[in-house]
C-alpha cells in the first residue's frame, strides 16, 4: 500500500516536474521524426543572432557563446530571448546530445543588465512577470554543460547555475553582488546555490555581495572542475561530446532522477530512481549496453 501511494507521489511530483512518460514520448517522436528526416531542422551556420554565436563544434554538440563584449555579456531581455530559440534549436536537432554555453575568457555573464533594469517599478515587474523566460535552461531534457571564464556575477552565476554541470577557468569568478544594488537575485540565485554549497556558504555570498574564486567554488561543490582559461571550452565540449555519444533516452533518465532529488524526500526519490531503473530495461540500448560488457567489446547505442 505504502509503495503504491509513494509510486502516486512520486509519479504525481514527476508531472509537475517533467512528464516522464510525455517526456518520452516527445522524445521518441522527435527521434522517429528525425530518423524520417533531419532536413525540418535548419542548419546551424543559417542561425543568426544579435546577441550570440551559435555551433556544433562536434556532430554531436551545440554550443552557444554569450557574445554582448561590451557589456561583458550582461543578460539583457533580447539575449535570454535569442538564448531561449538557441537551446529550442538545439533541442529540436536530433544529432545533439549535448549543449555548452559559453561566454568570453573575460566574462561568462556580469549578471542581469542593470541598464535595463534601472528605469523598471515594481508593477511593471509584476505585469510583465519579469525574468520568468529566463527559465528555459533549467527545463532542458538534452544535459547543459556551462564553460565559464571571467565573471559570473548575478544573472550570470543564476545561469550557470541553471545548468547541470559547471565547469571553470582557473581565473573564473563568481558571486551574487545584487545586494550591493539593493536588490536581491531573482533567477534562483539563493535557491540554487543554497543547494549547491549549503546555508553558511550560501548566505555569505549573497549577504555580503562578494565575489569568490572558481578553486574556492570547486571546493564548494558549485563548480565540478577547473581547466587553465585557454583550454576550458575545448575541455567541456570534449566532456560534452562524450555524454551525448551515450543513449540518450537513458541519459534523459538519468538528468532526470538527479534532478527529482530537489523536489522528493529520500524516500520518494529512491522509489523514483528504482522505477526509472526499471524502465531502462525497455530500452535495446540497456540490452545493448550489458550484451557489449559481457562480448568485451564497445557498445553501439542506437537512442531505443
Ligand atoms: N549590466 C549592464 N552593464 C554591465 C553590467 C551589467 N550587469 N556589468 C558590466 N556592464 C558594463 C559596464 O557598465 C561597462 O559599460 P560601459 O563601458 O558602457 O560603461 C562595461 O560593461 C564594462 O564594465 P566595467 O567597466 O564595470 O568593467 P570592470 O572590469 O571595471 O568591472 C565588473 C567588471 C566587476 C563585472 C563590473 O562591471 C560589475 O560589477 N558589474 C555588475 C555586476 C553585477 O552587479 N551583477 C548583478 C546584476 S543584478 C542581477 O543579476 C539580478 C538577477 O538576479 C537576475
Amino acid at each position: 500500500m505504502f509503495a503504491l501511494n509513494a509510486l502516486r507521489t512520486a509519479i504525481r511530483v514527476q508531472s509537475a516536474l517533467s512528464p516522464s512518460a510525455a517526456a518520452i514520448r516527445a522524445l521518441s517522436t522527435a527521434t522517429a521524426a528525425s530518423a524520417g528526416s533531419s532536413a525540418a531542422v535548419p542548419d546551424v551556420s543559417k542561425l543568426s543572432f544579435n546577441t550570440l554565436l551559435v555551433s556544433k563544434p562536434t556532430a554531436n554538440v551545440g554550443l552557444v557563446t554569450l557574445n554582448r563584449p561590451k557589456a561583458l555579456n550582461a543578460l539583457c531581455d533580447d539575449l535570454m530571448s535569442e538564448l531561449n530559440t538557441a537551446l529550442e534549436h538545439f533541442h529540436a536537432d536530433p544529432t545533439v546530445g549535448a549543449i555548452v554555453i559559453t561566454g568570453s575568457e573575460r566574462a561568462f555573464a556580469a549578471g542581469a543588465d542593470i541598464k535595463e533594469m534601472q528605469p523598471l517599478t515594481y508593477s511593471k515587474c509584476v505585469n510583465t512577470n519579469f525574468l520568468a523566460h529566463w527559465t528555459r535552461v533549467a527545463e532542458s531534457r538534452k544535459p547543459i554543460l556551462a564553460a565559464v571564464n571571467g565573471f559570473a556575477l548575478g544573472g550570470g552565476c543564476e545561469l550557470a547555475m541553471m545548468c547541470d554541470i559547471i565547469y571553470a577557468g582557473e581565473k573564473a569568478q563568481f558571486g551574487q553582488p545584487e545586494i550591493l544594488l539593493g536588490t536581491i537575485p531573482g533567477a534562483g540565485g539563493t535557491q540554487r546555490l543554497t543547494q549547491a554549497v549549503g546555508k553558511s556558504k550560501a548566505m555569505e555570498i549573497v549577504l555580503t555581495g562578494d565575489k569568490y574564486s572558481a578553486q574556492e567554488m570547486e571546493r564548494a561543490g558549485l563548480v565540478a572542475r577547473v581547466y587553465p582559461v585557454e583550454t576550458l571550452v575545448e575541455e567541456v565540449v570534449k566532456k560534452a561530446s562524450k555524454i551525448a555519444s551515450l543513449s540518450k533516452p537513458v541519459v534523459q533518465l538519468c538528468k532526470e532522477a538527479v534532478n527529482a532529488s530537489y523536489e522528493m524526500t529520500l524516500k520518494e526519490g529512491t522509489h523514483f530512481e528504482r522505477r526509472l531503473f526499471h524502465s531502462t530495461f525497455g530500452l535495446k540500448d540497456r540490452a545493448e549496453g550489458m550484451t557489449a560488457f559481457v562480448e568485451k567489446r564497445g557498445a553501439k547505442f542506437t537512442d531505443e
